[in-house]
């Protein structure tokens, strides 16, 4: 089995960029199955540096075909502008990207709603993204949405008309401007129809088609499984399916299609917007790994909050995702502490949790109980052999694993690509095949 789920294990900022980056030459067709413009990612190599909110990472290999599956949410001005950033730096995407016609399209209406939204929410707030996310899967559940093949339609007039109502009704309730006209929206959705045109694809058909032709297929998740419509810190999440099961249906890939799932953990914890945190730290130390982590979001530049890794997180993650192997980020951002609490539970009204709990309120007052493991401190920065680690920082590694009962396949131990340990052997290789990629060095 050849297509793999690369998946984050967290509250997204894993670090999903780089590894998907790093495994390209690995793959043929890199898919992304969920989200929108509330992703993103840096992906660093020699000097360089990209950011990206749409295309996945693949899109920098000039070999491998992206896809932005049917279970995305797309803005088109936002697709352009990064089509168009891509250009300026000498990345080609014509012929090798393409865009589902099954995928819903963001309005500025959306995000206008999300933006009215989340200032009426007051200290109950989101901390959305601000870009229309969750309006635009409401939509789509609504079914009131248009998608990429509406946009040309005859018929999207009098579709706009029921969506913009919808979404106006809100707005002014809200104390927002009103929508926008469908007879101008119609003309503005006839130009992106035609500047989307040369992407669109029946996505589901090429996935399937390059699975059966023997390809190999990643499908890179958005945001992080904690975020996740269904299983995450509801209603503190994003408004899709972000975890490994959501890949089938975003992408028109069928489960028998998939072979395995990469699941990306950073050795710390962050989050961005509201919503519990168990391990968040708001001291020193919180305040150190973001600094020393660059924990400041891509789409926003909001800081992101701190904490301790989440074992009792992590093993809800693990179980939900069906994680074969882990990719464990930023162990290097560890190096300077002496000693590394880990959660390894929660204390809540006298009672241990070893489960993560639905209710927001359990999670919110649960307290972690911690198990302090002994640091390195010695800079591990850029090491590429797992025996080079300090034996502490070996340790760290071990007990993750054995906690989480899943091999770390791959240790990141800086923001370039090339800043990767490799663990070959039966986990990774079950997952990249035998193309195994050699980062360059
Ligand atoms: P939305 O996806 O913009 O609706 O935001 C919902 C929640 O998901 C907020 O807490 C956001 O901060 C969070 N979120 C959305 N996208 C990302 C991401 O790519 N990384 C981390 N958090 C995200």
């Amino acid at each position: 089995m050849t297509n793999i789920v690369v998946v984050g294990m967290q509250w997204g900022d894993e670090g999903k960029g780089k590894i998907v980056d790093l495994l390209c030459p690995a793959f043929d067709v890199v898919a992304r199955y969920q989200g929108g413009h509330n992703a993103g990612h840096t992906v660093r190599f020699g000097d360089s540096h990209f950011s990206l909110r749409l295309i996945p990472s693949g899109i920098l290999h000039p070999e491998v075909q992206c896809v932005l599956g049917n279970g995305m949410v797309i803005d088109p001005a936002a697709f352009a502008e990064e089509v168009a950033k891509l250009a300026e730096a000498g990345v080609s995407a014509d012929g090798r990207l393409f865009v589902s016609e099954r995928a819903q399209v963001i309005f500025p209406e959306h995000a206008a709603l999300d933006l009215l939204r989340e200032a009426a929410a007051g200290s109950g707030k989101i901390g959305t993204t601000g870009r229309g996310i969750g309006p635009a899967y409401e939509t789509k559940v609504g079914r009131s949405g248009l998608r990429v093949c509406d946009l040309g339609a005859s018929d999207v007039e009098e579709r706009l008309r029921t969506l913009l109502v919808r979404l106006e009704s809100e707005s002014t309730a809200l104390g927002g401007a009103g929508g926008g006209h469908p007879v101008r929206v119609a003309d503005q959705c006839r130009a992106w129809a035609e500047q989307l045109a040369p992407y669109r694809a029946d996505t589901a058909e090429l996935l399937q088609d390059a699975a059966r032709a023997g390809k190999r297929i990643m499908l890179e998740g958005a945001q992080g499984s904690m975020l996740d419509v269904d299983h995450g810190t509801y209603p503190f999440v994003t408004s899709s399916s972000a975890t490994a099961g959501g890949a089938c249906i975003g992408s028109g890939l069928p489960p028998s299609a998939i072979g395995g799932v990469l699941g990306v953990l950073k050795a710390y914890t962050t989050r961005v917007g509201g919503g519990p945190l168990p391990t968040e730290d708001t001291g020193e130390a919180g305040e150190y790994l973001r600094k020393r982590g660059n924990e400041f979001g891509t789409v926003t530049g909001r800081p992101r909050r701190c904490g301790w890794l989440d074992l009792v997180a992590a093993r809800y993650s693990q179980a939900l995702n069906g994680v074969d192997a882990v990719a464990l980020t930023k162990l290097d951002v560890l190096d300077g502490f002496a000693e590394i609490p880990v959660c390894v539970g929660y204390r809540y009204r006298g009672e241990l949790l070893r489960r993560f709990p639905a209710e927001g309120r359990a999670l919110a007052e649960a307290k972690p109980e911690y198990q302090a493991l002994p640091g390195w401190r010695k800079s591990t920065v850029g090491m590429l052999d797992y025996d080079e680690l300090p034996q502490a920082a070996r340790d760290y590694v071990a007990f993750v694993e054995d906690r989480l009962e899943v091999p770390m396949a791959l240790v990141s131990t800086g923001p370039r690509r090339e800043e990767t340990i490799l663990r070959d052997g039966p986990p990774l290789r079950r997952l990249v095949g035998d193309r195994l990629p050699v980062p360059p060095r």
